[in-house]
């Protein structure tokens, strides 16, 4: 606890009133934060307890300002599992965000489609998740101050900011699917025998982000959103072998679009 009221009091210091909202950005959507107003800016390797990104396109900071007249934050670049932090570590962020003052979050990422209707390029609403690691951000003491010991999870993702994603992509004019999230610790692609698995077991699509941060903030109460960018099919769907490359390519196709989706929530939320 001591290291996030440490990293609270860091930011506070450098970045003034508690921002309302929290969007965590990913895979080729960092770009969004360079559009907030009044940007402060505070690299995680300066802020206390905080790990440092290491993926490639992924930037390493948090930025402060106002988007639509709300005061929020951007983590530009993610910390994810396979890159060796703990769960813990992974969530960190989260619980500096929740000392602030946050009530609201919104996770995006990329993921691989399981849901044959889906192309690359489609965004979807993560309406629910299944957590496939076996492991869990709360696992040891609680954080009491926080939230309860076992947290209901029967709402994950907040049905009212799910609404609002609905509203702004119909204005906006923009293809919205729906699905559940599998999230797996990577960082090896899936098989096609277990893509089949996971299309039985419910997935719609299947990534390597997201449910430590969600699981994290439902435990302490901060209503949550999340988006994925199906940027490539899933092992075995097509004839192809998956990459890094056309997932960030795809990210980078579907941003301007992305960008404005979110540009949209942000004001109405
Ligand atoms: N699998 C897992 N994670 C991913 C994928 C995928 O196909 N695409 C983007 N992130």
């Amino acid at each position: 606890m001591s290291l996030i009221n440490e990293a609270g009091d860091y930011l506070t210091e450098r970045a003034g009133a508690a921002p309302e909202a929290a969007l965590i950005l990913g895979s080729g959507l960092g770009d969004l934060a360079e559009e907030a107003e009044n940007k402060r800016i505070v690299e995680y390797k300066e802020i206390p307890g905080f790990p440092v990104s290491t993926v490639q396109g992924h930037k390493g900071r948090l930025v402060f300002g106002t988007m639509g007249g709300k005061r929020v934050v951007f983590m530009q670049g993610r910390f994810h599992y396979y890159e060796g932090y703990s769960m813990k570590e992974v969530v960190f962020p989260i619980w500096v965000f929740n000392s602030l003052g946050v009530k609201k979050l919104i996770v995006t990422n990329a993921a691989g489609g399981i849901n044959t209707s889906f192309k690359p390029g489609d965004l979807m609403i993560i309406k629910d998740h299944i957590n496939y690691t076996n492991n869990n951000p709360l696992i040891g003491p609680n954080l009491e101050a926080f939230g309860p010991r076992f947290p209901d999870m029967s709402a994950a993702y907040s049905k009212e900011l799910a609404d609002i994603i609905r509203e702004c992509a119909a204005s906006e004019d923009i293809k919205l699917q729906e699905g559940t999230y599998l999230f797996l610790t990577g960082p090896s692609y899936e098989t096609p025998a277990e893509i089949r698995a996971f299309r039985i077991l419910g997935a719609d699509a299947v990534g390597m982000s997201t449910v430590p941060e969600v699981l994290a903030a439902n435990h302490c109460g901060i209503k949550t959103a999340g988006i994925s960018c199906i940027t490539n099919m899933a092992a075995g769907i097509l004839d192809t072998p998956l990459n890094h490359k056309e997932v960030m390519e795809t990210a980078d196709r579907v941003k301007e679009s992305f960008s404005r989706l979110i540009r949209c929530v942000i004001e109405r939320i």
